[in-house]
């Protein structure tokens, strides 16, 4: 019996020895992996962003393998395309967390996509770094594995509002919004600011998104005879605003905000000769050595590659140099409420240079500033 048991025994002991090398060798291969999701708009109407996002994200990915990877692991990005729709973004959300496992999330774009899939990161306790959703509420519901690493939208409104009650002078301002989260939100913050500057605003109304045709909307606007058109939303709505303001002979400033920070918007306004007096707020431009030098050598590979990296490439880049900041200072961890305290804490050097964060997990310095598109389709920030 004593042989017996001694056998069974060894039989045991042989076993869990044989499960716990399966075990670390499938864990050796995750760790020497370590996947990133990349959600945003990569298909549809804003896929101009979407690339901004993957582009920016996947040179920096390439960038941290080729220096060596996280103590040895290699970082491989996992694409998630919500295409700005709110269900698919949730729909985008679970499947990185379940299906492909990812260790954090960079982005999404949209803030109507951003909420509720944070919402999914952060009941999986996921690190969800956006490098472009503006909306307050992105990290106004306290939730502790979301940060973002641009500014907010009631910064940026305050900016817009004061350089058109300012530098505009206006008299008559009408002010439009697609209806979504970010464009109606960024809307609301700029007719706050208005509003506070006791700026006349004549009309306050919203359009529909997918909408080509805005004929009835500009004839209303026409007949109240604006110095100001200002709109929140995207470049696909906002593109054939201007356009048929124009056709119509509004010849008002037409102002807006990020979203419309790509060449994208050119072509939705039919051509560069529709952007006479045309301004849009964002961030400072990352591609200015003088402001950056920290980007001129990317700016200039990513040139030299062929693609123009304007909007929020640089911030998609910056968002996983912070990622990788804080899981090479974290080895091993991946919670991402540890991660985000680790981030808020310590800060990182970037690729737009140092960036501090709030409790919120808010960049600390908002650098908005107004920018005119010139009828060549470029912009310059003023
Ligand atoms: N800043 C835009 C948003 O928040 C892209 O949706």
């Amino acid at each position: 019996m004593k042989i017996f048991k001694l056998f069974l025994g060894m039989l045991i002991a042989g076993l869990l020895v044989s499960c716990s090398q399966q075990d670390s060798s499938s864990g050796g291969e995750e760790l020497s992996e370590i996947k990133i999701g990349v959600a945003g708009p990569h298909t549809g109407a804003y896929a101009t962003f979407g690339e901004q996002l993957w582009k920016g994200a996947t040179q920096a990915i390439e960038d941290i393998n080729a220096a060596g990877g996280i103590n040895g692991a290699k970082l491989v990005a996992v694409k998630g395309d919500d295409a700005c729709e709110p269900k698919q973004a949730v729909n985008v959300a679970n499947r990185l967390i379940e299906q492909d496992e990812v260790t954090a999330v960079i982005g999404h774009f949209c803030s109507s996509s951003t909420i509720p899939a944070s919402e999914i990161y952060y009941d999986a306790d996921v690190l969800m770094i956006t490098p472009a959703s503006t909306n307050p509420t992105v990290t106004d519901r306290g939730l502790d594995t979301v940060m973002r690493v641009c500014g907010r939208d009631d910064q940026q409104g305050i900016v817009a509002g004061n350089y058109i009650a300012n530098d505009l002078a206006a008299q008559r301002v009408v002010v439009i919004h697609d209806k979504d989260t970010y464009g109606q939100g960024l809307a609301d913050a700029t007719l706050a600011q208005l509003n506070a500057r006791g700026t006349n605003v004549v009309l306050y109304e919203g359009l529909t998104r997918g909408e080509k045709d805005f004929n009835a909307l500009v004839t209303k606007i026409r007949s109240l005879s604006p110095d100001v058109v200002y709109f929140g939303g995207l470049h696909s709505e906002a593109g054939p605003l201007l356009r048929q303001l124009r056709d119509q002979g509004v010849d008002a400033w037409f102002v807006s905000g990020d979203g419309i920070v790509s060449e994208d918007f050119v072509k939705a306004t039919g051509g560069p000769e529709f952007l006479t007096k045309t301004l849009m707020t964002f961030g400072a431009d990352p591609r200015n050595e003088e402001s950056n030098p920290a980007g001129a050598k990317l700016v200039e590979r990513f040139r030299d590659s062929g693609f123009e990296p304007e909007g929020y490439t640089l911030y998609a880049y910056m968002a996983i140099q912070v990622l990788v900041a804080a899981l090479e200072a974290n080895e091993g961890e991946t919670s991402g409420s540890v991660l985000t305290d680790w981030v808020k804490a310590n800060g990182a050097d970037t690729v737009m240079g140092r960036k501090d964060f709030d409790d919120k997990g808010d960049l600390t310095v908002s650098d908005y500033v107004m920018y005119r598109w010139t009828t060549d389709g470029d912009y310059n920030q003023l």
